[in-house]
């Protein structure tokens, strides 16, 4: 069973400002995913309460805040098979420390305070995501890329 999803992933203020907006991507990319939405941008206060939204009144959430609207940030929403769960595996573990080798949290972060990337963490969070970032008409999907052919979805080449 083929299951396509899309999901919500942002490079945070720090990962904008060390220059590894192109390494993230890269992953991404490798792994075969279809990048169907991007952009820079400047997440006010407002949208950051928001997006963070399930964070309030935890200890963390005004640094938070302060971080996430600290830069830019590049916001994506990535499509492929079962996305949320993959693009979480690649994203690696909230904490840097405790994130597997290989994946851009353990390969790019030390601290949870600034752990570079987030990452969609179930279906709802990745459409209120997507929806609190893009507008329906920034998405672009009517294209066929090749890496979703050759990677997972092989029925929709049409020669
Ligand atoms: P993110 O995946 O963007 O989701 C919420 C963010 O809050 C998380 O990444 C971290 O940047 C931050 N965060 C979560 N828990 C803590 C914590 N205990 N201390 C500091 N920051 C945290």
């Amino acid at each position: 069973m083929k299951t396509e999803e899309r999901t919500f992933v942002a490079i945070k203020p720090d990962g904008v400002k060390r220059g590894i907006i192109g390494k993230i991507i890269e992953r991404f990319e490798n792994k075969g995913f279809k990048i169907v939405a991007m952009k820079l941008l400047q997440v006010t206060p407002e949208l950051a309460a928001k997006h963070y939204e399930e964070h309030q009144g935890k200890p963390f959430y005004n640094r938070l805040v302060h971080y996430i609207t600290s830069g830019p940030v590049v916001a994506m929403v990535i499509e492929g098979y079962e996305a949320i769960e993959s693009v979480r595996h690649i994203v690696g573990a909230t904490n840097p420390m405790n994130a597997d080798v290989g994946t851009i949290r353990a390969d790019f972060a030390q601290v949870m305070e600034y752990n570079v990337i987030h990452a969609s963490d179930s279906p709802n969070s990745a459409q209120r995501e997507i929806n609190l970032y893009f507008k329906p008409e920034e998405i672009y999907d009517n294209w066929q890329s090749m890496l979703e052919l050759i990677t997972y979805n092989e029925e929709r080449f049409q020669g």
